[in-house]
């Protein structure tokens, strides 16, 4: 059962009523659509999607300070504006643990708009597999432009722009493999494989732990 408002603060206690049992780590997943990872708690505004918790991330997040052992979220940050998106970060190192670690997918500005420089025709690919809503006229253009704005698209992020907002809001961050990490709780979860997608993988960690 999903939980609003005043029953937030269930999710503060290392028990945790939904399971019936005491979480030995307490794992987000941020912007968690409809993707249910096992023993994580799911965030999201759209009710539909059943998370755990509904809550808008752009404001201040439902979750004690320093309680996540890990964070996630996967195409996500590009569903937010400039502004939202250091919020959220901000919001995300005030949760994690000092000794935590934040498993960050988004979609990489850079590499959609080489392969728009390039007259890469494997971007038009891309967008029928991968997205699949219908283009005018099936040009590069039209799906730069379109994946810019379509799929909830506010703002997509480049490495270098990522990195600023990480650092300011008190993290490090260090570019991975799809579904590699040092991390067990971290390994695997990537959806977007860089065959069918234009993700860009990071884990982050705070900067004065
Ligand atoms: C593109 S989907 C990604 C879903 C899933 N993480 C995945 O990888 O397929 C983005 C999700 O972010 C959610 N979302 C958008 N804005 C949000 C906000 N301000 N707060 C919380 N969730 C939000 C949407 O409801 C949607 O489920």
């Amino acid at each position: 059962m999903a939980c609003t408002g005043a029953e937030y603060p269930a999710f503060l206690l290392p028990y945790d009523p939904r399971l019936g049992y005491t979480l030995t780590m307490i794992k987000i997943s941020f912007g968690s659509g409809g993707v249910v990872l096992p023993d994580w708690i799911h965030v999201d505004l759209d009710p539909a999607c059943r998370p755990d918790v509904i809550a808008d991330a752009t404001r201040p997040l439902p979750f004690a300070t320093a309680t996540a052992d890990f964070l996630h979220s996967e195409d996500f940050v590009d569903q937010l504006d400039l502004d939202a998106s250091q919020r959220f970060l901000h919001e995300c190192r005030r949760v994690l643990k000092p000794g935590g670690q934040m498993r960050l997918l988004t979609v990489d500005l850079r590499r959609l708009v080489d392969m728009y420089v390039e007259g890469d025709e494997r971007l038009l690919e891309l967008w029928e597999t991968g997205v699949g809503l219908p283009l005018q006229t099936r040009t590069l253009g039209e799906v730069l432009n379109e994946g810019m704005r379509r799929c909830g698209h506010r703002f997509v992020h480049d490495e270098q722009t990522l990195r600023v907002l990480l650092n300011r809001a008190g993290f490090h961050a260090r570019r991975v493999d799809f579904n590699h990490s040092e991390h067990p709780e971290l390994r695997d979860l990537d959806l977007r494989s860089p065959a069918a997608a234009l993700s860009m993988y990071f884990e982050c960690w705070p900067t004065s732990s």
